[in-house]
């Protein structure tokens, strides 16, 4: 396998939330290393975080842009090889662009930028860099996520007829969560989070899990979002129909006012001869109902003979063992330091992977924007292709 691939970092400073989780992620499995950061937009916190992470002192910066330009002139051995964005979203767009035009591959959380325009750019100059650019959709890369996609890939259920997906959480319940953290005070912010708020968060969540599952494309919606707790300038609650590219109908809400709820993401995929469900706060099992059968449970697990070999990689531990949220994040980073070695070498990349590409990044946000739209329109139907290019 050869050296670590090594990592710098945009966001993840002390008192955030899901810095510190990549940063798990990537060390999991030896095969990444981080070498620099620029973690917070308060100087001296972020020079506490990469000090507590043992950086070298002169690759702890105090701009992401000074961050680029020093880097990338030390030697190509020892600088950075990619940047994982972990900021608000405002930033996702300016920062994902100067680290590929410094030459940088990126691994970006989502949403890949804070509007469809914005999202549209940045995938212009993914194509001009010609770097590798990773969305961390995590529920994606759980071992089991993968299984279901296979086994739906290989017609087991038949015709996808009807699929349904939730994701309720209850954390912005009551007006005082508002400012009761940095994470909720962005994300109710227009200027911070972007053009949504609950459907950008979690809904594009969703969204890339439909799509993930079914090996379709999502490409027509028709929404009713709200904004349930007063004054929030951005939609807090949502539901939506949409239909699938190849026939397929569904539902999908997202919600962050489901007072009681965690990370409820749940999704059912019902096709002509069989369905399955699965949810990620019981990630390890997968429930498989096919006709005139009684209903079987997958579990994850390294030992698993009936799960499909690449699904049996993606598990580090036998089943009962459980796994969870920072390995799913993990087997990200696993496939993107594949695709980064691939990269280097000029070879093809071989796994079936679960990292996200600026195509389903502007996929999500074309389906915010038509979910936008078609709220505003007294929930009509709107088709989202004319937004892809
Ligand atoms: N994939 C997932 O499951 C998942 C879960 C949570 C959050 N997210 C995404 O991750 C991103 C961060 O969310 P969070 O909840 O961790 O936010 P957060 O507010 O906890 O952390 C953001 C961090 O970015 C830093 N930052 C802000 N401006 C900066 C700058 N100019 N330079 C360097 N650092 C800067 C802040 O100081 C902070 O440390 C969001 O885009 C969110 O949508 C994804």
């Amino acid at each position: 396998m050869g050296k670590k691939i090594r990592m710098g970092m945009v966001g993840g400073g002390e008192g955030a939330f899901i810095g510190a989780i990549h940063r798990m992620a990537a060390a999991l499995d030896g095969e990444i290393e981080l070498v620099a950061g620029c973690f917070s937009s308060n100087a001296d916190r972020g020079r506490t975080t990469g000090e507590k992470l043992g950086l070298a002192p002169e690759r702890i910066y105090q701009s992401y842009n000074q961050m680029f330009s020093e880097e990338a002139k030390r030697s190509c051995g020892d600088r950075v090889e990619f940047i994982a964005v972990v900021t608000p979203n405002d930033l996702h767009l300016p920062v994902s662009i100067a680290a590929l035009r410094a030459g940088f591959h990126v691994l970006s959380d989502k949403p890949a930028a804070s509007t469809l325009e914005e999202t549209l750019e940045l995938k212009k100059e993914v194509q001009l860099s010609g770097l590798l650019y990773g969305l961390t959709h995590t529920y994606a890369a759980y071992p089991l996520a993968m299984q279901a996609r296979a086994i739906i890939g290989r017609g087991e259920l038949g015709q996808i007829r009807r699929v349904t997906v939730a994701y309720p959480q209850g954390w912005l319940a009551l007006a005082g969560d508002s400012n009761s953290s940095k994470q909720a005070s962005w994300r109710i912010d227009p200027a911070r989070s972007g053009e949504s708020g609950c459907f950008a968060d979690i809904g594009t969540h969703a969204h890339h899990l439909v799509e993930f599952f079914t090996g379709q494309t999502i490409s027509e919606v028709c929404a009713d979002l709200q904004s349930v707790v007063d004054e929030r300038a951005l939609d807090d609650d949502g539901a939506a129909l949409f239909k699938l590219t190849e026939g397929g109908r569904g539902t999908l809400t997202a919600s962050q006012v489901c007072g009681g709820e965690g990370n409820n993401l749940n999704i059912s995929v019902y096709g002509e001869r069989g369905s399955l469900f699965w949810e990620q706060e019981s990630p390890n099992q997968l429930q498989l109902k096919r006709r005139g059968q009684p209903v079987a449970i997958l579990r994850a697990g390294a030992d698993c003979e009936y799960l499909d070999e690449k699904v049996r990689a993606r598990c580090r531990t036998p089943q009962g063992h459980p796994e969870g949220y920072i390995e799913a994040f993990a087997n990200i980073y696993r496939d993107f330091a594949q695709m980064v070695r691939c990269h280097r070498d000029s070879l093809p990349l071989e796994c079936d992977h679960s990292v996200g590409d600026i195509n389903a990044g502007v996929r999500a946000m074309a389906f915010v924007r038509g979910a936008l739209e078609s709220s505003r329109n007294q929930s009509s139907w709107v088709s989202l292709a004319p937004y892809w290019e």
